[in-house]
């Protein structure tokens, strides 16, 4: 074997190996990792090199062989009358006219090429049997050949007739997708939220765990919809094209697919993919392509099918909407399970009508095999139309001192005790030990924390040891009874912890933040934090861009770097406080810590941030629409004071672009940052909670994958 074919080997190994991990995530998990264009893409490149090789072809694996499985334990298993196909892709105009010109010469020259065309729906193949009218079965499309019977399951879909009246056949099966609305999709995945469970990607993993349920209870909890397009066996045949077909499903009163265009020859049927691409964004199910099929039964009979795809029907894949965009920082996110998920910081872009500043990046080893950097430009993506994924890197964009991410790295920066099972994507956290969490318990009352007096080592120990109090928050539940049957306690003892707890509820906020054990948040940062939020939630709830900002240049446009909104607040310090408040333990910590009354707010008074009057200044970079002079000028009429150097006695300090050791400085001394806005808002006698505002958003909180 010569070495181009070793290596040739060797590459179509790697693509089945992977082709048949994403098929398993794709049909039997209904969690894919990579998007559709993506698998169709590596399904391309198997089937090239795989022409170019037959040799190397004769040992057909299953990957390419069948398009997946989607059978799964639980279920019944129920034989097609009429094999489930798939469907060839398509993306190009020109590989479009390809099909047709080898259509028209599979055809005698004389037969009219006449297509319809209608919507690819972005669901769950299933096939229903009617027999003399009535609903009897519902399968999945399992191998093509045999599928999962989900017929309990599908019989809770409102919309689908259990009795068909008129004209009906003794046997027939039609084909159709399940799928759930956008709607119904973000509806489940709140209350799921809201009840700590684990969200969903998308609508068509949320249709595809559904239709798999094991308790059509559960099933009918969920508002499954259902659309049909498709002819199996039919006894006896009764149809002669698939546009009588489709007139007789809506005789039928089936929910047929919408949009169905009749298009007689090539250029036609081109001209309704585009008719219907600019539909389709109304319609209640998502679609992801256009199906081109010949209309006349008799004229599909004769060109046939291969073992997969039929010669007659084409899809044409409609090329998802993408945006470039810089991705900031990457963060890691931590789920209910502990599994962490990375999270891609991005410069907010807008995207299929939404503002898309968060993409999922799935696990370490999908930033590992597409190189993703932070600082780098990148393609995203909506998947589903829902969900922004990171697509591709634009490495000739790449700055120089882009690093290659190193996933354990940052997890020790960033205070994650985590590891990684053999053979599974996802680093987990591990459980704290019992040393970690008698320290976080002594840490939460210590005296530069919530001063809970009578709260030292030594207490927390024996109240951890006793079983009370676990976590922080359980000190709360505490009673004089539980504390006196410990041995270290006696009633005035005991009296004394319960008063100093209560004491501790109306403690400064700075004290709650340093008490709450983030990692890289210590007591100055604290302070800082607390008087730039004002309110926990708002802390809580923050995300990457109101910590850290891109540097813009004079006319707006933006600058390599970013800047710290709040004074020593850097990259890893924030990424550490959005994975804090992203775990769902920390989450409900923060509920049952509200719930006993602790205070959320930084009372303390203003004026040390507001009012510029007496204040000094040191103004350093470009400001964004602000002179030097006439920011000067601004802070003096309003009576205050700027100076050219920075010292203890500096009040302020307004940074623009390209700041410098002044900058440097100001944060070394704890000295308060401003940028363009937050000065501006000073100056009109704001409070400096309103400094910042925080970036417009309009996604939906993106979902924990594990
Ligand atoms: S026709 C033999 N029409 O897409 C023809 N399929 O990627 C087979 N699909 O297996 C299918 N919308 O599950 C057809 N209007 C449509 C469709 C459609 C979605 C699904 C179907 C098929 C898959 C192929």
């Amino acid at each position: 074997m010569s070495a181009a074919e070793n290596s040739s080997a060797e590459k179509i190994a790697r693509l089945r190996a992977e082709l048949a991990r994403h098929d398993q995530l794709y049909y039997r998990q209904a969690e894919p990792e990579i998007t559709d264009f993506a698998y169709d893409m590596l399904r391309r490149e198997l089937a090239e090199l795989l022409a170019q090789n037959p040799e190397l072809a004769k040992e057909i694996s299953s990957v390419t062989e069948t398009p997946g499985d989607d059978r799964t334990e639980g279920f019944a298993k129920a034989a097609h009358r009429a094999p489930m196909l798939s469907l060839d892709n398509v993306y190009q105009q020109s590989e479009f006219f390809d099909f047709t010109t080898r259509l028209r010469k599979l055809l005698p020259a004389a037969a009219p090429l006449h297509f319809v065309v209608e919507p690819k729906i972005d669901g769950v193949a299933v096939s229903l049997t009617y027999e003399h009218g009535r609903f009897v079965r519902a399968v999945t499309r399992g191998n093509g050949t045999v599928g999962d019977d989900i017929t309990r399951n599908v019989a809770t879909i409102a919309a689908l007739p259990q009795q068909l009246s008129g004209n009906t056949p003794a046997r027939i099966e039609i084909r159709g997708e399940i799928y759930l609305t956008n709607a119904e999709f973000l509806r489940i995945n709140a209350a799921r939220e809201a009840a700590g469970l684990p969200l969903y990607a998308n609508p068509r993993n949320l249709a595809a765990g559904t239709v798999k349920l094991l308790d059509p209870r559960e099933t009918a909890a969920r508002k499954l919809e259902i659309v049909l397009y498709g002819l199996g066996e039919c006894l006896p045949a009764q149809f002669p094209s698939l546009s009588a077909f489709h007139q007789q499903l809506l005789d039928w009163q089936l929910p047929a697919v919408e949009f169905f265009q009749s298009a007689d020859g090539a250029e036609a049927a081109w001209e309704a993919i585009r008719q219907l691409d600019a539909r389709r964004k109304n319609f209640a199910y998502p679609t992801d392509g256009a199906v081109v099929k010949i209309d006349s039964l008799a004229a599909q009979n004769s060109v046939g099918t291969t073992s997969k795809f039929p010669h007659w029907a084409i899809a044409y894949k409609f090329q998802p909407e993408q945006a470039e965009t810089q991705l900031r920082a990457i963060t890691l996110q931590i789920g209910r399970t502990g599994a962490i998920t990375p999270v891609a910081e991005l410069e907010p872009v807008e995207l299929a009508g939404t503002t898309v500043s968060r993409a999922t990046l799935h696990n370490a080893d999908e930033i590992a095999r597409k190189d993703i950097r932070e600082g780098d430009t990148v393609v995203v993506e909506k998947a589903g139309e829902i969900i922004p994924q990171v697509v591709a890197v634009l490495k000739e964009k790449r700055p120089e001192t882009a690093a290659p991410f190193d996933f354990p790295l940052r997890l020790q920066e960033l205070g994650l005790d985590a590891e990684r099972a053999p053979g599974e994507a996802a680093w987990r956290l591990k459980t704290p030990s019992r040393e970690q969490q008698i320290r976080a318990l002594a840490h939460f009352g210590s005296k530069q924390c919530l001063d809970i007096e009578n709260l030292g080592p030594a207490v927390a120990e024996s109240l951890f040891d006793a079983g009370l109090v676990a976590a922080p928050e359980q000190l709360y539940q505490l009673t004089r009874e539980q504390l006196l049957a410990l041995d270290n306690f006696a009633e005035k003892s005991a009296d004394n912890l319960l008063a100093a707890l209560e004491a501790s509820k109306q403690r400064e906020l700075w004290r709650l933040i340093h008490a709450l054990g983030i990692p890289n948040v210590g007591m100055q940062t604290a302070k800082d934090l607390a008087r730039h939020f004002r309110d926990l939630d708002q802390i809580s709830s923050a995300d990457y861009g109101q910590f850290r900002q891109q540097q813009r240049g004079k006319n707006g446009q933006l600058l390599k770097g970013e800047i710290s909104l709040i004074s020593g607040v850097g990259a890893v310090v924030a990424q550490s406080i959005l994975s804090w408040f992203s775990d769902p333990a920390h989450r409900a910590r923060i509920e049952a810590l509200r719930a006993a009354g602790l205070n959320f707010f930084d009372q303390s008074s203003v004026s040390t941030a507001a009012g510029v009057a007496g204040k000094t200044f040191v103004l350093t970079g470009t400001l964004p629409t602000l002179g030097r002079d006439a920011a000067r000028e601004k802070i003096e009429q309003a009576g205050g004071k700027v100076s050219g150097s920075v010292s203890a006695k500096t009040d302020f300090v307004v940074a623009g672009a390209e700041a410098g050791s002044k900058l440097a400085k100001a944060q070394s001394l704890g000295i308060a940052i401003l940028d363009e806005p937050a000065l501006l808002a000073l100056l009109a006698g704001e409070n400096s909670a309103k400094e910042i505002p925080p970036p417009a958003t309009n996604e939906p909180f993106l979902p924990g994958l594990d």
